[in-house]
């Protein structure tokens, strides 16, 4: 039920690889597939003390001393352009980005820019750190952008008339659409990405154990803890599973010339052609500019 194992055993010393929430989860996961495969690792994340924890954790499992913390608050534009400066004075090269952090089904609650917390975090929070970083990511060519989609964004849909769920919040529905907004976007980057060696991909990880359940109440009441987990215990994926597609979009060479593909268990997964609407996917760039301020200096 883990699905395909990733079988490539890049070697990437001086590869620079940043992970957005590493602390946790599928996050935390790739950090220690990269380390052991020798990466200079940036984990990007908002809480320095779990960060600092799980770098000593693997650190000690690795032995790869180049693994770093860094703060970087998805949720705060000013966090995302103050990591990047940051990085920037640090590094002159970055190979892969991948964009995992993510908040789901969380109670109605905003960015520090007002942005609804799962589109500005999910979403948002990525575009900004991503556009930001795209001079670097080109000059290191060969260099790729991994975007952590979901399978929810099947039930997803843009609500171009109330983007930031300002009337009528519900929370699974912005979250699908946050997931959705990740494909447009990771699309429409990909287009604009043409001719430069920079390859950018979405991922499913599928059905993975980790707090990113936090705020359903479903799945984490005594009951379903007790009776109904042990039960749908084979259908989920630990993380060391849920891990695998995310390392083949960061590491397969087969996948040198694909960008703008939705990946699934190790290869890439048709889109419906609802999702390939181009308009749809520019429009929303479009906004995301001008919700990050992307061009105002
Ligand atoms: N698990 C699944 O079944 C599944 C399925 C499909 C897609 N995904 C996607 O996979 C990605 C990783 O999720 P996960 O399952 O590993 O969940 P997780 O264990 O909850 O990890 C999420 C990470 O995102 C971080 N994060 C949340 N808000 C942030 C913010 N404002 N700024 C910076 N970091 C922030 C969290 O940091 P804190 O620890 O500080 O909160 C945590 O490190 C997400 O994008 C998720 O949507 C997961």
């Amino acid at each position: 039920m883990g699905g395909p194992k990733y079988e490539g055993k890049e070697d990437l010393v001086d590869k620079v690889v940043i992970v957005t929430g590493a602390n946790s989860g599928i996050g935390k996961e790739t950090v220690l597939e990269l380390a052991k495969r020798n990466a200079r690792v940036i984990m990007a994340c908002r809480d320095m003390e779990k960060c600092e924890m799980e770098r000593r954790n693997i650190v000690l499992d690795t032995k790869n001393k180049y693994v770093y913390c860094r703060k970087c608050d998805l949720a705060s534009q000013e966090s995302i352009r103050n990591f990047v400066t940051q990085f920037k004075k640090e590094y002159d090269k970055l190979h892969i980005l991948i964009n995992n952090a993510g908040v789901m089904r969380c109670p109605k609650s905003y960015t520090k820019e007002g942005i609804e917390m799962q589109l500005g975090v999910n979403h948002m929070g990525h575009f900004l750190l991503t556009n930001l970083l795209l001079d670097v990511l080109k000059t290191s060519a060969p260099s790729r952008i991994v975007n952590l989609s979901s399978a929810a964004y099947r039930t997803g849909q843009i609500n171009m008339q109330d983007l930031n769920w300002d009337n009528d919040y519900d929370a699974g529905r912005a979250y699908s659409q946050s997931k959705l907004a990740i494909i447009l976007f990771t699309r429409e980057l990909a287009s604009k990405l043409k001719g430069t060696n920079v390859i950018v991909n979405a991922v499913h990880p599928g059905i993975v154990d980790t707090n990113i359940t936090r705020h359903m109440f479903v799945y984490n009441n005594f009951f379903t803890r007790i009776f109904l987990k042990p039960i749908a215990w084979p259908f989920i994926k630990a993380p060391r599973h849920g891990v695998q597609s995310v390392l083949y979009a960061a590491l397969d060479p087969s996948l040198t010339n694909a960008s703008g593909c939705y990946l699934d268990n190790c290869k890439p997964k048709e889109l419906s052609e609802e999702i390939k609407n181009d308009d749809l996917a520019k429009w929303l760039w479009k906004v995301s500019e001008k919700w990050t301020k992307l061009n105002v200096t």
